[in-house]
């Protein structure tokens, strides 16, 4: 069987980067595909092509030449500001999607497809610990792409054999690439305001509780579910996965243990409708029976681990 290589689309962005290096530690092949370059150090020396998941041609081109057997397709139009460019965000989530989709199918070498769901494919009646198949009403253009992205992704295994694995991830939280527009990005730009110069302005409610992962997890996840065997595989949509929830004030009173001066004030906009439309949690039970989901971090970790990570990078630079 050829050399495993992982190609990665949108490996600039937030989880992307953190797959890369996660991959490339690993000592995996990479190759990484963005519309902008990468901008984290460990990152400069890979494969890197500039193509847009839009334009098919390109990408199967992309495919061809590095000998592509794994896809991470990660390059996606946000929740916030899929709001303000609803036919942009709908026109890059599908078009991508199956665009990617068509490739696996077409092109032999492809095995293996991983494609991220995410919580805001529930809306208010799902109830706030939302079931694996609980009622989906999602009220965002980006929770409805990626509703109709999972069905989507169930009928190509089903009718065109693409073994595409996916997890609806909640907030992300990492280190090591900005937040791309989304609506639990306070939870990331909240670290870049611990000077304790002037407070934090938030844009949800102090009371708004949403379901949140570290980035070590949410990799975890993905390379986790790709090494399952596919028979475990009992959802062909999308794996519910669940880690921590918590709301702005908790995470901030958990902040003030390490940095007591932080403070922070309340401004919600339009993301707090967005973010009320949320469950508060998951139930991952079918992701821990089938393939062993089980997350590493909790908020006490997390935010150790954020607080570290911006540590070592101020004395680096
Ligand atoms: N970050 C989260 O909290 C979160 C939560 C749930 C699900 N997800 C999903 O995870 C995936 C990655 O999210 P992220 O936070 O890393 O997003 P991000 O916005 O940080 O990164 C997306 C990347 O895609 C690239 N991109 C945009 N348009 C492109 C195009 N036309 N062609 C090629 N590349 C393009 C961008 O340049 C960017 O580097 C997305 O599918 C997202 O829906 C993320």
């Amino acid at each position: 069987m050829p050399q495993d290589v992982h190609c990665i689309i949108g490996a600039s962005g937030q989880l992307g980067t953190e797959l890369a290096v996660a991959l490339h530690n690993a000592g995996e092949r990479v190759v990484l595909l963005d519309i902008k370059a990468p901008s984290f150090s460990a990152l400069l020396g890979l494969p890197f092509e500039k193509v847009d998941v839009r334009d098919q041609a390109a990408l199967s081109a992309a495919f061809g030449t590095h000998r592509v057997t794994h896809v991470y397709h990660l390059a996606a139009a946000l929740s916030a500001r899929g709001e303000q460019e609803p036919q942009w965000a709908w026109d890059l989530n599908m078009k991508g999607l199956l665009h990617v989709l068509d490739l696996a199918a077409e092109m032999e070498g492809i095995r293996q497809v991983f494609w991220p769901s995410s919580i805001a494919v529930f809306g208010p009646g799902s109830g706030p610990v939302a079931a694996q198949s609980a009622y989906r009403l999602p009220s965002t253009v980006y929770g409805i792409s990626k509703n109709v992205g999972e069905h989507w992704c169930s009928w190509y295994h089903q009718h065109r054999g693409v073994d595409v694995r996916s997890v609806r991830y909640p907030g992300l939280i990492g280190t090591l690439a900005p937040p791309g527009g989304g609506t639990t990005d306070y939870a990331v730009e909240v670290f870049d305001h611990l000077d304790g110069t002037a407070p934090y302005t938030c844009f949800l409610k102090a009371d708004e509780k949403l379901p949140m992962m570290h980035m070590d997890d949410a990799v975890a996840a993905a390379l986790h579910i790709l090494s399952a065997p596919r028979v475990s595989l009992r959802c062909t949509e999308a794996y519910n996965i669940n880690a921590m929830s918590f709301a702005p004030e908790e995470l901030f009173a958990e902040i003030r243990r390490h940095v007591p001066a932080f403070q922070a004030r309340y401004a919600p906009d339009f993301r707090q409708n967005i973010a009320a439309g949320w469950p508060d949690m998951l139930n991952d039970d079918m992701a821990r029976e089938d393939w062993g989901w089980s997350p590493k971090i909790g908020l006490s970790g997390l935010v150790r681990s954020m607080i570290n990570a911006r540590a070592v990078r101020s004395v680096a630079q």
